[in-house]
């Protein structure tokens, strides 16, 4: 006798409305911290070859951007200084300058567009001449003496107003370090987010032009960047975080760590981001550039997929396209 299936799981994929209706995970605009690089100058827009549709602005061009992101409601940017190399050293002391690009960047912003939040990077690497992320000696980036540059750099940013700083060193020790500055300057409600599982990725590349630290650097991070191969280490790391005082913590790179972010967000119940890096980012667009791929719909499919691994919140280049569809598509 022929038998039918009692349980059709279909039944629940026939029409739109009832696909809406069973839906168990969403993305919204609220999701997205949108990346942006800031250059010196006036009326600078420059395209970033390995990452189409993202450029170098200088502040004039950058506020209004930043002022378009609030408007379509996306509710942080995360700021990147792009400096000339004449400004850089080994030991990058720019980056404490309180006048440096960064912190006029944020001046800009605050008093511009003061109702969206500003997470600062805080790392030395737009900053040395060698471009790694420290002060390196014999070959090896030097822990302590690195950690005290950051709590400077920190510190510069939270005076200019930053909202959030966001170590993204990997350096022992830094948010316990940052955080006490942070306490005893009386900036209280600064949010540190740390980035806490930074693997060495082969993903960063574009963001190394972007920045223009990938033609100076010797050698690689491995020896503060995490080791791909690891997962019990990231929560050692992310552990390691909290307890020092981070108020979020960030996985990085995105799309092949989010084993990392469900593991993460299980154990520790904290606000969890992902950085959906450049790398990333341009294989979407490379793809849908020889027409492999629609990069709409590849886009808002990914970020999705952070959201079902457990993800609070997404760092995307594409963070103003996905507003936009978003919007387009009354959600
Ligand atoms: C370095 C930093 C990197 C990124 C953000 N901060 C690159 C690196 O570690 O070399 C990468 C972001 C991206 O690829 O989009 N402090």
């Amino acid at each position: 006798m022929h038998s039918f299936p009692r349980t059709r799981p279909r039944r629940n994929r026939v029409d739109g409305w009832t696909r809406r209706m069973v839906a168990e995970n969403h993305l919204t605009v609220n999701d997205l911290i949108w990346p942006i690089f800031a250059v010196e100058g006036v009326n600078q827009r420059q395209p970033i070859g390995s990452m189409p549709g993202v450029e170098r602005l200088s502040l004039d061009l950058l506020v209004p951007a930043v002022a378009e992101a609030r408007d379509l409601g996306i509710p942080c940017v995360a700021l990147f200084p792009v400096l000339p190399f004449d400004r850089k050293d080994p030991e990058g002391r720019e980056s404490g300058n309180p006048d440096n690009l960064m912190c006029q960047a944020i001046r800009a912003i605050k008093r511009e567009v003061p109702d969206i939040g500003i997470l600062g990077d805080v790392a030395l690497d737009p900053y040395t001449s060698h471009g790694h992320d420290g002060v390196v000696k014999d070959g090896y980036v030097l822990n302590e003496e690195t950690v005290q540059a950051l709590v400077l750099q920190a510190l510069v940013q939270a005076d200019a107003g930053c909202d959030i700083v966001a170590p993204s060193d990997m350096m022992d020790g830094r948010i316990g370090a940052i955080r006490d500055a942070l306490e005893a300057k009386g900036h209280t409600l600064t949010r540190i987010c740390a980035y806490a599982a930074k693997y060495a990725s082969a993903f960063y590349g574009p963001f190394r032009d972007a920045v223009q630290t990938g033609g100076l650097l010797k050698g690689d991070k491995k020896t503060y960047q995490m080791d791909p191969a690891n997962s019990d280490e990231a929560l050692r790391e992310v552990g390691l975080d909290i307890a020092e005082g981070a108020d979020m913590v960030m996985v990085k790179p995105g799309l092949p760590y989010l084993d990392i972010i469900r593991r993460v967000k299980e154990e520790f119940r904290v606000p969890t981001f992902a950085y959906h890096v450049s790398g990333e980012y341009a294989m979407l667009k490379a793809a849908s550039a020889n027409g492999w791929l629609n990069y709409e719909a590849a886009l808002l499919e990914t970020l999705l997929g952070f959201k079902r691994a457990g993800t609070d919140a997404i760092l995307t280049y594409g963070a103003v396209d996905a507003a936009r569809l978003l919007r387009a598509a009354g959600q």
